[in-house]
């Protein structure tokens, strides 16, 4: 049994999202994590993935251990269809093109893929919405207080207007639009930042409460404008405006003390090259950024992150 789950990246929102805030995001399909299952003569459940130079049978890693985590807790969910001591003898490989601690949902991409092919292959049906639901209790445990965007666009590989708590409403792309990330090559955890915001928002409660609304309305009018392309504008004034949302948004996180040089660099690198905005994207602190590009000048603004001192770029097509 094979599954996989792609890569996605906030286009609006971070942050302000884990207080009630709109936030957008979508997948990004040119990375992936795959799992693959097949039964095995060996005894036990054995995992080998590659990328981490993990080869082990579960109960050999330490239960807090990511992969096993997500096996045990779905072995316990389970437990009653699957029968008391016949659990299968198994070889679980696990492939990930998706850098990990970089904001592209590395971990949840793992989770979901993990369970999808888990349930198939032990014939223990589960929804998407289970799926999700089961990648959010895992996002949890590593993750602190997560808004639970990244798995959710991650189960639904669709663009995702998220509001926590909320029914999960995703939006159309009213003209395709290429996007392209930059890795500073810093892992920087997201638990981190999400709980430097939130000492902030103890602090001065007003203040902050007015740059999360602020961040929910450039996300809002971001959402307009990508569902009807350039609403009564040239196409090329749409876009700039676009850009200057996502620009906009980039100076509120900054506000949140969640860029880093790094990050400010290779943003002001994409916008010398052409690009029509950029911003960080995800946790911040490290991790990636991502800038608005027209096609034609995606190769340029990518050679000019490079030059800036990004460890990767990755072009993609929001459609
Ligand atoms: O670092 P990432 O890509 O997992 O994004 C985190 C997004 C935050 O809004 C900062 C936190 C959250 O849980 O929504």
């Amino acid at each position: 049994m094979n599954a996989s789950a792609p890569g996605k990246m906030i286009l609006f929102g971070e942050h302000a999202v884990v207080y009630g805030r709109p936030a957008l995001a979508v997948p990004v399909k040119q990375v992936h994590a795959d799992v693959e299952i097949l039964d095995s003569n060996s005894t036990g459940i054995w995992i080998h993935a590659p990328g981490i130079r993990l080869h082990s049978e579960l109960n050999a890693l330490p239960s807090d251990h990511p992969i096993a985590s997500v096996i045990h807790n779905f072995l316990f969910l389970a437990r009653a269809s699957l029968g008391e001591g016949r659990f299968p003898n198994i070889n679980l490989t696990i492939n990930s093109t998706i850098p990990v601690a970089s904001g592209l949902g590395s971990g949840a991409a793992v989770t979901v893929a993990l369970v999808r092919a888990l349930s198939s292959h032990l014939n223990y049906p589960m929804s998407e919405e289970d799926i999700n639901a089961f990648a959010y209790d895992i996002e949890k445990i590593y993750h602190g207080a997560p808004s639970g965007i990244d798995n959710t666009v991650v189960t639904y590989a669709k663009p995702v207007y998220f509001v926590k708590g909320q029914p999960i409403e995703t939006f159309k792309v009213g003209t395709p639009f290429t996007i392209v990330i930059g890795g500073t090559g810093i892992s920087a955890p997201t638990r981190e930042s999400v709980a430097d915001v939130r000492k902030l928002w103890e602090a001065d409660r007003a203040k902050w409460e007015g740059v999360f609304d602020a961040v929910g309305k450039i996300a809002d009018e971001a959402r307009m404008r990508i569902e009807t392309g350039e609403p009564a504008l040239s196409k090329v004034e749409g876009w700039r405006l676009l850009g200057g949302l996502m620009n906009q948004n980039h100076e509120r996180l900054q506000e949140m003390t969640v860029s880093s040089p790094e990050l400010d660099l290779l943003v002001e690198a994409a916008r010398k090259a052409g690009a029509a905005g950029a911003k960080l994207s995800g946790g911040g602190r490290g991790g990636n950024m991502i800038a608005l590009v027209e096609r034609e000048n995606a190769d340029d603004v990518s050679s000019a992150l490079i030059s800036a001192g990004a460890k990767n770029t990755i072009i993609t097509q929001v459609a």
